[in-house]
């Protein structure tokens, strides 16, 4: 019997590429040039497995085709607002994500992101490279204490909570969240949690974490009305997906001080990046890295390969989506 066709949108991890070859008569990227929307809509309809990744937006127009002939698209990365579940679901194709695996990274990035734009961390770093350093005193770069301060979380499921352990256990810091689907009242409690709604975490917590899936129902959620609900001194950390957060607003209120800072992994539009952001430097600004381990980006690999593994075997893969 002959291998099922596997196209992969992007370069993954040579392990994990060595795994696929292994398997399937697969197609990589070897370039890391990203796909045109005509080069999906090309690979779907001459393989039996498509492989994109977060930045692939397979969109309803990409799986419009009537020549479609994958069966499953095994997304590498949990978030899928890149993908048009409907549309997927349309084209009567199964669609995957790799949930869990990024988890601890992500929330690292998201501890890392709070604590450089409370302590200044990038700033001293470009003060020291300048050669502007001119030696220890009592007031030099004073920053915000983080230990035992409030950190508010929109969205509390796998990363916050592993944000929150970070946090809480860590830092010793008190825990509100939002989240229209709480976790099980046991979670809650570990923490000491309380829950509340996104304007009310806003108003009472010295930092906010945004935890939240990207996609139309978060679109600018934290918008200029909601920036301004923030303490004068908070601290807003994204690594969720960027348009959560409207750019224009953000870089308003980093620049006018009506908040404290940023530390941000996401951006909306990104890779772009809004150059207004370059003038801020209370602003911490990293390029997607959250799950960027090697140990997490292997075991994203493998994670596919698993749903993979389970579809052409006739088993419901474990992370299905539609
Ligand atoms: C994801 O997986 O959704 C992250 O944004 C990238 O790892």
């Amino acid at each position: 019997m002959s291998k099922p066709k596997v196209i992969v949108s992007r370069k993954w991890p040579e392990q994990v590429e060595a795994q696929l070859k292994e398997l399937y008569d697969v197609q990589l990227n070897v370039d890391d040039i990203p796909m045109t929307q005509e080069q999906m809509q090309d690979a779907l309809a001459n393989c039996d497995a498509f492989c994109p990744t977060v930045t692939d937006p397979v969109n309803a127009e990409v799986l419009s085709g009537d020549n479609i002939k994958a069966k499953i698209i095994g997304s590498y990365g949990v978030g899928y607002n890149h993908l048009d579940l409907d549309a997927a679901k349309a084209a009567g194709l199964t669609v995957t994500n790799t949930p869990e695996v990024l988890t601890d990274c992500t929330a690292d990035i998201a501890m890392g992101l709070l604590l450089s734009a409370a302590r200044r961390i990038g700033e001293g770093e470009r003060h020291l490279r300048n050669g502007e350093w001119t030696g220890w005193r009592p007031t030099h770069m004073v920053a915000t204490k983080v230990t035992g301060k409030t950190l508010g979380c929109i969205g509390f499921g796998r990363i916050a909570q592993a944000m929150a352990t970070r946090a809480h256990f860590g830092f010793g810091m008190k825990i509100n969240f939002s989240d229209p689907y709480p976790p099980a009242q046991e979670v809650i409690n570990k923490f000491g949690a309380t829950q509340m709604s996104v304007e009310e975490v806003l108003q009472t917590s010295d930092f906010v974490s945004l935890h939240c899936p990207g996609g139309k129902d978060t679109y600018h959620l934290i918008n200029k009305e909601r920036i301004e609900m923030m303490k004068p001194h908070a601290i807003l950390v994204n690594s969720a997906r960027g348009d959560v957060v409207d750019n224009q607003a953000l870089i308003a209120a980093l620049k006018a001080g009506t908040i404290g800072g940023a530390g941000l992994d996401v951006f909306e539009g990104e890779p772009a990046l809004d150059p207004g952001f370059l003038d801020c430097e209370n602003a911490v600004l990293l390029p997607h890295l959250g799950s960027a381990s090697i140990e997490t980006r292997i075991a994203m690999g493998e994670r596919v390969l698993a749903n993979l593994k389970a579809f052409f075997a006739g088993d419901i893969p474990k992370d299905k989506l539609v």
